[in-house]
């Protein structure tokens, strides 16, 4: 499988923004495959995954984490060397604001980095992902959390295209190398299933015939990642230079 440094290549991120951090994951990988950094500041609207990525990056005082909404960033304008969101896209009430922010607290000449999931043109293990991706977005929609479903490739590529980069490379990373049905893969499913099943079932009492579908879904997924089995879906990376002149 290609790795962070093959896709990174010899890029520093000097003053480096990870946007809709969460715990931060993407953190790692760039960590692993930027040549050198000076500092990364991870910011995300909650705080739900602070104490995990304080604990993540206890020894790197070069890391932090700070909450803020990326439709309104704290910097005044080309305050970042690299800015970066990472399977995120999909998460955001208002793309084309939060795309506008992070464009205008990147430096000219500065490295713009997106990762995110696609839905289109996976193998069968994979789709059980982008599947059960999908339900997760049911439940977490009929619970008021803002989650749309993934986008296609061709879908990205337009959204990346929007961002004036150049040059701009794109790399699609999968990995199929794992046994699709590996018996400890099956029951973390079977517990994440188990964990959207309960959030399902603590809906509202008025939304009962919404509760039975969304349960009716989730056991058919279970089947499914028995059946057929999970590989994550493939992902593209896109890395570019942010043009001088926009
Ligand atoms: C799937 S998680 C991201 C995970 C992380 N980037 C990684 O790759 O491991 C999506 C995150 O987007 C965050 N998010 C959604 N809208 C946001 C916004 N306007 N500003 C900052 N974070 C936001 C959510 O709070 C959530 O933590």
């Amino acid at each position: 499988m290609i790795t962070p440094r093959q896709i990174l290549g010899t890029l520093s991120g000097g003053r480096v923004l990870d946007v809709a951090t969460g715990s931060g994951g993407f953190i790692h990988f760039l960590i692993e495959g930027l040549n050198d950094f000076d500092e990364i500041i991870g910011i995300d609207t909650t705080d739900r995954g602070a104490a995990a990525f304080a604990a993540a990056f206890k020894d790197r005082p070069n890391i932090r984490f700070a909450q803020m909404d990326a439709t309104h960033l704290d910097w005044p304008n080309a305050s970042f060397d690299t800015v970066c969101i990472a399977n995120s896209l999909h998460h955001l009430a208002d793309l084309p604001r939060v795309l506008a922010e992070l464009d205008r607290v990147l430096k000219s000449g500065g490295q713009f980095i997106v990762s995110e999931m696609y839905r289109d043109g996976q193998t069968a293990e994979q789709q059980t992902h982008v599947e059960l991706h999908h339900w997760w977005v049911a439940v977490d929609t009929a619970q008021g959390i803002t989650h749309h479903e993934t986008y296609t490739r061709e879908q990205l590529i337009a959204i990346i295209a929007t961002l004036n980069l150049h040059p701009v490379t794109l790399t699609d990373v999968c990995d199929l190398s794992g046994d699709p049905k590996d018996p400890e893969l099956i029951q973390e499913l079977g517990g994440i299933i188990d964990r959207y099943l309960e959030r399902a079932a603590g809906l509202p009492q008025a939304a009962a015939p919404q509760i039975a579908a969304l349960q009716q879904r989730g056991e058919q997924l279970r089947q499914r990642v028995q059946t057929i089995g999970f590989h994550s879906a493939t992902t593209v990376i896109a890395v570019g230079t942010k043009s001088a002149t926009a």
